[in-house]
């Protein structure tokens, strides 16, 4: 039996604030029609004074180790997948290390923006395959809201707040992490970023009066090669494991666009039952989305041992990626 990793513990949290599209309606000139309808987003979760990114990881956290059974000091490795840390330095990661009590767990952050769950999902596999680690830590965990310009509204009706965590180690078995597929062009860098506050543009006043610290995205341009992209990499990883879509029993996708899911689940011939929507009620969360729809199906009993999970995720870099599950 080939040994694998597998996810033994899932849990999230989303911040308590709400903001409807309605609560949008006042800030910029758009309709809760058009939101929804574009987007299928109704509201989303946003931090409070004081909350920042690593408060999210920490909650979310705790919930995933309690569901994996597992104590914090046992921790070997502990990994936040996130583009909106608590500052540039130092890493996310090693301040939920402390907050957890972790003391014998490396931890480190990881930028692959909207598909950086799936990424470190790729490397907390091969860290177990390869007999590194055993007990791993995966957090996707965003702030998306401190980073967003409140009078654009080709952004900030889109995004929102939230961390899911799971806790992964080795099995020998069917079950596990079948495969990852990792994929970036960086041509399209410019589709979706932050230009401001890094290397390139440091912070000045200038900076900050042009708005360089917060997400700038071609909406259109993104959405026309997400569709694109995610419909030949759902085949790609299928065929990769030698799966035919019916033999599908969930997806899990990244919530950016209600029609970029359906797009994506029509191609696969998966009726909506099927597959994992929760965009409407916390929009799209970036490297947090699928984690916290991991745990919500999780929690809500829809995963049954060896269905065959499908994990995919489009975003800044570009980048995408896929994951395929045997529960
Ligand atoms: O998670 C990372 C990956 N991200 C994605 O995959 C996101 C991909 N993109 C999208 O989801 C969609 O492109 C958006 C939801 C961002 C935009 O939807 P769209 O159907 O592509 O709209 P559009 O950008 O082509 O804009 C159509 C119109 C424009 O007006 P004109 O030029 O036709 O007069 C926009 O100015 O809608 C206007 N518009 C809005 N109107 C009301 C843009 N944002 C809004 C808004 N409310 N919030």
């Amino acid at each position: 039996m080939p040994l694998r990793s597998k996810i033994i513990g899932t849990g999230s949290f989303l911040p308590d604030k709400i903001i409807n599209n309605s609560d949008l309606e006042k800030l910029v000139n758009t309709s809760d029609e058009w939101i929804t309808e574009r987007t299928g987003i109704k509201q989303r979760r946003v931090v409070s004074k004081g909350e920042s990114t690593s408060d999210l990881c920490l909650e979310a956290s705790k919930r995933a180790l309690q569901a994996a059974g597992m104590e914090a000091r046992d921790l070997e490795l502990i990994i936040v997948a996130t583009m909106s840390g608590d500052m540039p330095m130092p890493a996310t990661a090693s301040i939920l290390q402390h907050g957890l009590g972790a003391k014998h767990a490396g931890a480190f952050d990881l930028n692959a923006a909207c598909s950086g769950f799936i990424y470190g999902l790729s490397v907390a596999d091969n860290f177990i395959k390869g007999g590194t680690f055993n007990k791993v830590l995966l957090v996707g965990a965003e702030v998306n809201s401190r980073f967003l310009d409140w009078k654009d509204r080709k952004t900030c009706v889109l995004f929102g707040d939230g961390a899911g965590a799971v806790v992964l180690t080795s099995t020998k078995g069917r079950s596990g992490i079948l495969s990852t597929h990792l994929h970036s062009d960086g041509k399209l860098w410019d589709y979706i970023c932050v230009p401001g506050g890094g290397a390139s543009h440091p912070p000045t006043m200038k900076t900050v009066k042009e708005g360089l610290h917060y997400i700038k995205m071609r909406g259109n341009e993104t959405f026309k090669v997400a569709v694109k992209t995610l419909e030949k990499l759902v085949i790609d990883t299928l065929k990769a494991n030698n799966i035919k879509p019916s033999e599908l029993a969930m997806l899990i996708p990244h919530q950016a666009n209600l029609r970029i899911i359906t797009a994506t689940a029509k191609r696969l011939n998966l009726p909506m039952e099927k597959v994992a929507v929760n965009l409407e009620k916390y929009g799209n969360t970036s490297s947090a989305s699928i984690p916290i729809a991991l745990d919500e199906v999780v929690r809500d009993n829809r995963l049954r041992k060896n269905d065959n999970v499908m994990l995919e995720a489009f975003g800044g870099g570009l980048t995408w990626a896929s994951a395929l599950i045997r529960w």
